[in-house]
């Protein structure tokens, strides 16, 4: 087994070396009745999918690409809560395996050095208001260089091997992944969103900065006030007036 700490998940893994997206299996394994901490890793990716439509490039052996299936016991509207705290214990565990800094960018990208290492994508399957299962995708950027990323990429992604210059047991990253996760979570049944709200704020690269929160609605420009108890981010634009922002993609403005 990867992970050997005294929880349940990771216990039943689906291992598959191509796939299109670990998403997918995921769902239907979790339709069948799968338990919750249950995974899907595959070595490739050939339909990786991102947040907001976009493609998630998952090339051969170089990174994590993983699907956890839980099953809390929460209202649908708590569910973005579920997001922040696997981007905390994305970001944990790269400091924990790679001594890196990794901060996290509103709501869940995972940077080292201001460049994209990690995403991750929360799926739902629930009725009427209660939820059946939460799928969560989680990509990592572990072993690939440089030159394993387009120019383009290049400038805004990155892999722990690059920043951490040498290379990672994928299995390893695993592991503490998922042993972070298990803490994490249970201490978020038990006790609520309060501790995960204060460890993604310490961690939270555009909190108190001025940013552009960008959607297909359109864009707002403002000063990044914090989060919401259900995981909203604040913007507050240069009238004073805040917004609520469910969904989008920040940018820093250049000056
Ligand atoms: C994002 O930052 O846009 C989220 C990226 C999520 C990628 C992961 S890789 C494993 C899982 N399978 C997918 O198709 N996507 C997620």
């Amino acid at each position: 087994s990867l992970y050997t700490g005294n929880g349940t998940f990771g216990k039943k893994i689906t291992y598959k070396s191509s796939v299109k997206s670990t998403q997918e299996i995921a769902h239907s394994l979790a339709r069948e009745g799968a338990p919750e901490g249950s995974i899907v890793l595959a070595d490739e990716q050939t339909g990786g999918r991102g947040r907001l439509g976009r493609a998630w490039q998952s090339p051969a052996g170089t990174g994590v690409w993983m699907s956890l299936i839980l099953k809390p016991n929460i209202p649908l509207q708590k569910a973005p809560q579920l997001t922040l705290l696997i981007a905390v214990a994305a970001s944990k565990a790269i400091e924990k395996v790679a001594g890196l800094e990794a901060e996290i960018k509103w709501p869940n990208d995972i940077l080292i050095k201001g460049k994209k290492t990690a995403g991750i994508l929360t799926e739902l399957q629930a009725e009427a208001d209660s939820i059946h299962s939460v799928i969560v995708g989680i990509g990592m950027n572990v072993n690939q260089q440089t030159e394993h990323f387009s120019d383009e990429i290049a400038q805004i992604a990155t892999s722990l091997a690059i920043e951490g210059r040498q290379t990672y047991k994928r299995a390893e990253v695993i592991g503490v992944l998922l042993q972070e996760i298990e803490t994490l979570y249970r201490q978020y049944l038990e006790n609520g969103f309060g501790v995960i709200k204060l460890l993604w704020e310490a961690r939270a690269f555009s909190l108190g900065k001025r940013i552009t929160a960008r959607s297909v609605t359109g864009s707002i420009t403002g000063y990044a006030k914090g989060i919401t108890e259900e995981g909203v981010l604040l913007l507050e634009d240069d009238r004073g007036q805040v917004h609520s922002i469910y969904s989008a993609d920040i940018e820093i403005p250049s000056p």
